[in-house]
């Protein structure tokens, strides 16, 4: 049996006194993709933000239920251990403008003493970068500052970035959304290749149903702060439950 890498039970979320996301039980096995898919306004955002405790930091913010990442209950322990645990990748790409590519990476795990020297550090940079599928783009410009990569480049920094302080669960929202097709293929082969070999899991959010359906091995789909539907990817593609999926993989709803 595989450990789990997310457990999620009764999950609720009310901001301001408003329901945006009612009971959601999901449960993802390590070393596997989670595509979240569901319209705008659905709530897969929150969904995210609820598991790595970025909704500390919203006002009036009340969440129920269970969070589990690998064994650790997220709302009975010290948000930066849950941090810890998660990376993050946001939709739009925001490397750090006034470093260098380099730092861009290094900068995580030297705060964090990750590493005990340059070489170690040097080592990981590479490894992150590899892993992120831009090494090769960048290798003889670690220096320069991020601007000038492309934006498709800027995103796989920051999944290098975030790949650098080595999490068990990574958390991307929506982040090909603003890249261009390569890139985009190429951040999902990254994200393939990610699960395939190292010890990571992964929460993919996008509101493209075709996505969700190439790159994940199971699917979440919420509508309106519920989770409609949650399984294996390949059993939803050929047979969903609910009209409302079959409905949103035809591009309907
Ligand atoms: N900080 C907030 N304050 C008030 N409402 C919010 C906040 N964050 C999200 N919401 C509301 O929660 C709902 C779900 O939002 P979100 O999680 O961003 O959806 P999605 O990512 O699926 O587009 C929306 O109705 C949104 O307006
Ligand atoms: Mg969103």
């Amino acid at each position: 049996m595989r450990k789990v890498a997310l457990l999620t039970e009764n999950l609720g979320v009310k901001i301001g006194g408003k329901e945006i996301l009612r009971n959601l039980n999901i449960e993802l096995p390590e070393r596997r993709i989670l595509a979240v898919m569901g319209p705008s306004g659905s709530g897969k955002s929150t969904l995210l933000r609820a598991v790595n405790r970025l909704l500390d930091t919203v006002p009036s913010c009340e969440v129920s239920g269970r969070v589990v990442i690998h064994g650790v209950d997220a709302y009975s322990s010290d948000p930066y251990k849950v941090r810890r645990l998660t990376g993050m990748v946001f939709q739009v790409p925001n490397p750090f403008p006034n470093m260098s590519i380099y730092d861009n990476v290094a900068i995580g795990p030297k705060l964090n003493g990750l590493v005990k020297d340059r070489r170690e550090l040097d080592d990981l940079v590479r490894w992150a970068l590899e892993r992120a599928m831009l090494w090769d783009e960048v290798r003889e410009r670690l220096k320069d500052p991020p601007h000038k990569l492309s934006g498709g480049q800027q995103q796989r920094l920051c999944l290098a970035r975030a790949l650098a302080l080595r999490p068990k669960l990574l958390l991307l929202d929506e982040p090909t959304a603003n890249v261009d097709p390569i890139n985009a293929a190429k951040i999902e082969e990254a994200l393939r290749s990610l699960v395939e070999t190292q010890e990571i899991s992964i929460i993919f959010v996008t509101h493209t149903p075709h996505q969700a359906m190439r790159i994940s091995d199971y699917v979440a789909f919420l509508y309106m702060g519920e989770l409609v539907e949650f399984g294996l990817t390949q059993e939803i593609a050929l047979n969903p439950k609910h009209e409302l999926t079959r409905r949103f993989l035809k591009g309907e709803v």
